[in-house]
């Protein structure tokens, strides 16, 4: 079941992500988070960090899955996923090194995506961030992604490879054209789901996935399937939301 949630902006976005972190992580200090990258979550992982410093909410029996990281870019990229996370979140909190997982897109691709699903069976999630691309992927989990499917190595789509662009210099050149992906069966999997999204450009992505048909078209239309999945959206990203489609 979808619950909605309709705030202002960002910030309101952020806010009341955190709220639904922060329960997860003091009800239960040895929880496992699924973890997003993209620019929809920062705002959740400033407030992350924010608390943990100033409250010393502490996150050292954590462990945490990353969703998706890019095939063809060094870890030490600045733009790839491990980086990412490392400067927008890890560096600010006390999650054990040992207990971060980043779906690795060095040496032979089949074995790291069948680690990776080793890894992900010895653990359930008790709290999956997500974002949504413009196309309504999850994770890299692209539109006609079987909803079994499991961690993979994918080809991007070009609408993805242009949204991305702008995080290489707006060069499309420079964007990896591939990628490891967690599997949707693997997002199902979690206890509890959290879409952030904001903006118009995610508007049609949020419309299909909430009141679409449930279609491998649109892969985050499977939440519609999930027990526990609440999506956090702004005005802009609501806007086609139960309006008649013009
Ligand atoms: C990338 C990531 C997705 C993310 C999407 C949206 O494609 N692989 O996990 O949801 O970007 O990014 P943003 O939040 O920047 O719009």
């Amino acid at each position: 079941m979808i619950r909605v949630i309709r705030v202002k902006n960002k910030q309101e976005i952020a806010e009341k992500a955190f709220e639904i972190m922060h329960q997860i992580v003091t009800n239960k200090p040895d929880c496992t988070l699924g973890l997003a990258t993209g620019s929809s979550p920062i705002g959740l992982y400033e407030l992350m960090i924010k608390d943990h410093k100033e409250n010393g909410t502490s996150y050292k029996d954590v462990t945490t899955f990353n969703l998706d990281e890019y095939v063809g870019l060094p870890k030490s990229h600045p733009e790839s996923y491990f980086s990412f996370m490392h400067r927008n979140l890890f560096s600010g909190l006390d999650v054990r090194e040992e207990n971060i997982h980043i779906p690795s897109s060095e040496g032979d691709l089949e074995d790291r995506c069948r680690e990776y699903n080793e890894a992900l069976a010895e653990n359930v999630i008790d709290l999956q961030v997500l974002g949504i691309g413009s196309n309504g992927h999850i994770g890299f989990n692209e539109p006609d992604t079987p909803f079994d499917s499991v961690t993979h190595i994918v080809d991007l789509k070009e609408s993805t490879i242009k949204d991305n662009a702008r995080f290489f210099d707006n060069d499309i050149s420079k964007v990896p054209t591939q990628a490891i992906t967690m599997g949707i069966s693997n997002v199902m999997a979690a206890r509890k789901i959290m879409l952030l999204a904001n903006g118009e450009n995610k508007a049609n992505a949020i419309r299909a996935t909430v009141m679409g048909v449930v279609d491998e078209k649109v892969p985050a239309s499977i939440l519609q399937e999930h027990p526990d999945v609440v999506i956090i959206i702004d005005e802009e990203a609501a806007s086609s939301l139960y309006k008649e489609k013009r």
